[in-house]
């Protein structure tokens, strides 16, 4: 703005002084727009229209700066002035040349159109410096890498982790010279390294990489789980091994067990995971817990008892039917359930055959401690005699066995037809309950309206003798509610009757097994 403002100004003296020959043109000065920092460069500066006789002082200045004189010339016969430079970083800028007329101040000077200069100093001695703290930290915590250089300008950063670029995210932002990582997780871990870069003239390019920096985030240990298998040894020493087992965690992990008033047992592992074996008296031995702690907080697992019963009681197997079309039967479901034991160990056998896990028609399903299932298709091959056998997991001394069970096709398809003699038996039974019921019920309610029309009549003399006269809704009044307490007791019978459904129903059952038990 100045300078054309000044330019203008220069332009109207110009006008005014051309009568006298003596004016200076504006010079025009030129040269490379980019240069290295350290190189010779040559900026060249030209006047076109200049006096004669006039030994004319060229100089160069940057824009904003005249105080600074960066190279000046002397032109005698209007020759091209040569400005050789050694460049500086602070050289980068608008540069502009000068025209005086050196002996004559009634010539005024002019100013050159501006010239920028970009002056690139190449990247040297790149360092990865970590801002934030330690290079070793638990997730969470804010990383902030900076890379710094000794040298370089236009610089632009990359930043690497083990080899590859940074991954962008939400929490990555990479601004200027600096990284920073908000809610660090375990996977930030690794060797950072940055590298800087800058190009001179689009073709030359610099790099700087700087040394590698390894961070290490570690996970918190996360809430234990507490489990416990008993052994037996030497016949009569029990114990219990629990294990304590975190998903993830950075190791080495400190796990300890509790129980409600003490430490129990404790140890450092290098892993995610510990056992702990704990001599054992059979009962109940109160609650424990695990606790694990890998540098940042204790974290804890739920309580579990030590609760340790031997199997015991009798062994129940029962069994539901799947029905396909036709009703008939095509898959079984075979419970087997101990009445006591916190540990069992369920075996199913058929015809006396141990049955593994799984096989051509069947499929074992172990829920302990309640129970275990068999899960059947109903064929030729999986007719036979089945039962289980419960002992336990510590110590197979003692084993209960269930009753047997013979089950074929016929066997379990035989069930909809018993179902049917029941159901018909039960509605026969229910007929004539209902005729019986009516039958009573017209009966009492004859000799009942005979007694009560009776009584009204008594009624009625005893209020006219009192009262004199009669109202006549009033007594309307009172047959409503005579009639209204009838269809109670109606209602309450045929309730009563509905309650008996259960014990049919249960009846029904009995009847079941007892068809089933035959066999
Ligand atoms: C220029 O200078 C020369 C000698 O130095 C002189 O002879 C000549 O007259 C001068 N011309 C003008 C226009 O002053
Ligand atoms: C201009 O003036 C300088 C001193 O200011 C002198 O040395 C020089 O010879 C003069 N040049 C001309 C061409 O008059
Ligand atoms: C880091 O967290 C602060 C505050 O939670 C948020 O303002 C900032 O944008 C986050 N930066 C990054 C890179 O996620
Ligand atoms: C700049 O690059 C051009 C080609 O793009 C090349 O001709 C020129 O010599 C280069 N200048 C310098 C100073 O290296
Ligand atoms: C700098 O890193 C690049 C890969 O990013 C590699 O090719 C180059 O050799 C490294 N240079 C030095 C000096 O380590
Ligand atoms: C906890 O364990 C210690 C020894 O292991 C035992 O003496 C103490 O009775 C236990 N306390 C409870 C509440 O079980
Ligand atoms: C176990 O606990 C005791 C008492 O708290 C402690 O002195 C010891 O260092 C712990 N051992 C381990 C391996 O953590
Ligand atoms: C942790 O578990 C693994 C596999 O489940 C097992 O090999 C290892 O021995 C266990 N470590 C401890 C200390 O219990
Ligand atoms: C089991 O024994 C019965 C006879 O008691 C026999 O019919 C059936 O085929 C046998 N089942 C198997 C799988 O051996």
């Amino acid at each position: 703005m100045f300078a054309s403002v000044f330019v203008l100004i220069l332009g109207l003296c110009h006008c005014s002084q051309e009568s006298n020959q003596s004016h200076l043109g504006q010079p025009q000065l030129f040269g490379p727009s980019e240069a290295l920092v350290k190189r010779v460069v040559e900026f060249n500066c030209k006047l076109l229209t200049y006096p004669k006789n006039e030994s004319i002082l060229l100089q160069l200045y940057k824009e904003d700066n005249h105080d600074n004189l960066l190279s000046e010339y002397t032109s005698l016969a209007g020759e091209v002035a040569t400005f050789p430079m050694i460049i500086k970083v602070n050289h980068e800028g608008n540069l502009e040349c000068v025209a005086k007329a050196q002996n004559n101040s009634k010539i005024g000077p002019t100013v050159s159109n501006t010239h920028h200069l970009k002056v690139i100093e190449p990247v040297k001695g790149a360092q990865l410096v970590v801002t934030s703290g330690p290079v070793e930290f638990f997730e969470g915590r804010t990383l902030e890498l900076q890379c710094k250089l000794t040298a370089g300008n236009h610089v632009s950063y990359t930043w690497l982790l083990n080899g590859q670029p940074v991954s962008q995210s939400p929490h990555h932002r990479a601004t200027d010279n600096q990284l920073l990582i908000n809610r660090t997780t375990a996977a930030d871990s690794g060797s950072y390294r940055c590298v800087a870069t800058n190009t001179f003239n689009n073709t030359q390019v610099f790099r700087s990489n700087s040394s590698e920096v390894v961070i290490t985030v570690k996970d918190v240990v996360s809430n234990p789980d507490i489990s416990f298998s008993v052994l037996k040894e030497d016949s009569h020493y029990y114990f219990a091994v629990f294990t304590c087992r975190s998903i993830k965690g950075m190791p080495p992990v400190t796990f300890s067990l509790y129980n409600r008033t003490e430490l129990v047992a404790n140890t450092t592992v290098d892993a995610r995971n510990a056992t702990f074996r704990v001599p054992l008296v059979l009962g109940h031995l109160g609650m424990l817990q695990c606790q694990a702690n890998n540098g940042d907080q204790v974290v804890y697992s739920e309580w579990i008892p030590l609760e340790v019963v031997p199997v015991g009681g009798p062994v129940v197997l029962h069994y539901d039917s799947d029905t396909g079309e036709n009703y008939a039967v095509i898959g079984l479901r075979l419970y087997c359930k101990a009445a006591r034991g916190t540990h069992p160990r369920y075996q199913w056998f058929l015809n006396k055959t141990l049955l593994n896990d799984s096989g051509s028609f069947y499929y074992v399903q172990h829920q302990p401690p309640e129970q275990s299932i068999v899960l059947l298709s109903v064929g030729r091959s999986s007719a036979g005699t089945y039962h289980c056998e419960v002992s336990d997991s510590f110590d197979s001394s003692t084993t209960i066995s269930s009753k047997r069970k013979y089950l074929d096709k016929e066997v379990v398809n035989r069930l909809p037809v018993l179902v049917v003699v029941v159901i018909f038996g039960c509605f026969t039974f229910l007929v004539l309950l209902v005729s019986v019921c009516c039958w009573a019920g017209v009966v009492f309610r004859r000799r009942q309206y005979g007694e009560k029309s009776l009584l009204s009549l008594e009624m009625q003399r005893v209020i006219a003798a009192y009262e004199g006269e009669l109202d006549v809704s009033q007594y309307d009044d009172d047959a409503d509610v005579v009639n209204t307490a009838r269809g109670g007791e109606f209602d309450q019978a045929s309730e009563a009757s509905v309650d008996e459904w259960p014990q049919i129903g249960r009846k029904k059952k009995t009847l079941e097994d007892e068809a089933v038990e035959e066999h």
